[in-house]
């Protein structure tokens, strides 16, 4: 087939009129539009030097959507050009800030913090909510959930029996909430930073997946949530972890969400 045939309205007008791409082959006012959607949506701070990253993430989305460069899915965005119901405009408005996100997490990362959560933090907390026998935790950018079940674990394996324990994993992805929710890892993720003696006693193994049992999956609870709209009226919580997610904010963003939570 011709490939102009298939060339969508943007690449087109860019044939004609020889518009100049960025490096990653994005328009400079289509990053600019992306970067501005981005921060407006979740906060995240794109830097100029992010062309890369997002073509890349991006390709995926604008090849389902049977595009085939990204001005055309920032037409889309924009109601400008390109015919979508509200329905298909909002799920690759969900699809494009599902893809901005970073999403990289382990079991027991920064090992440390859970030497010091297991032999400090948590028996001197017990010891205070002896009466109340309840904690509260959570983990304010779960990802797909290693690091809220990496605290079941360790509560489960300190012996919580008799507590009210509850875990709150939330995210603003939905797409890694419903696989937190699953509790369903790959051989390559439990291998990541999971104690095998937890992996053994905690998980079970369907073929080449490892499920976490009932008894840990039903400590953790996962709820869709942007830091960005007000934390004031959550909790109280125990103990709130709320790492690798600051970084992609700005000053002002930093300030309200350690303000709020
Ligand atoms: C790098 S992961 C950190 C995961 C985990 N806390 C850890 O340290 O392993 C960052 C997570 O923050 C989430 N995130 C980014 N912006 C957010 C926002 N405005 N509100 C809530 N979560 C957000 C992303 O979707 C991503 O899953």
């Amino acid at each position: 087939m011709n490939t102009l045939n298939r060339a969508t309205p943007s690449a087109v007008a860019d044939l004609k009129t020889g518009a100049k791409k960025a490096p990653g082959g994005i328009r400079p006012e289509d990053y600019r539009y992306l970067q501005d959607c981005v921060y407006r949506e979740t906060g995240i701070v794109l830097d100029q030097d992010k062309h890369y990253l997002m073509d890349s993430r991006l390709g995926p989305i604008v090849r389902r959507a049977g595009f085939s460069t990204v001005a055309d899915l920032c037409n889309l965005l924009r109601g400008v050009g390109v015919a979508s119901s509200r329905d298909q405009h909002d799920k690759i408005k969900r699809e494009v800030v599902n893809a901005m996100t970073t999403n990289e997490t382990l079991f027991f990362r920064e090992l440390a913090q859970y030497d010091a959560l297991r032999h400090k933090i948590i028996p001197a907390l017990m010891a205070e909510r002896r009466g109340l026998r309840r904690l509260r935790f959570w983990s304010a950018a779960a990802s797909t959930g290693q690091e809220a079940y990496s605290l079941a674990v360790l509560l489960a394996d300190i012996r919580v029996e008799g507590w009210n324990v509850q875990i709150t994993g939330t995210d603003i992805n939905d797409a890694v909430l419903a696989r937190a929710r699953a509790g369903r890892y790959q051989q390559i993720e439990v291998n990541r930073g999971l104690p095998a003696n937890y992996l053994v006693r905690y998980f079970s193994r369907q073929g080449p997946v490892w499920e976490l049992k009932d008894e840990i999956k039903k400590m953790v609870n996962f709820e869709l949530l942007d830091l960005g709209e007000s934390l004031r009226t959550r909790g109280p919580y125990d103990i709130v972890c709320c790492r690798n997610v600051l970084i992609y904010f700005d000053i002002e963003t930093k300030c309200k969400i350690l303000s709020e939570i």
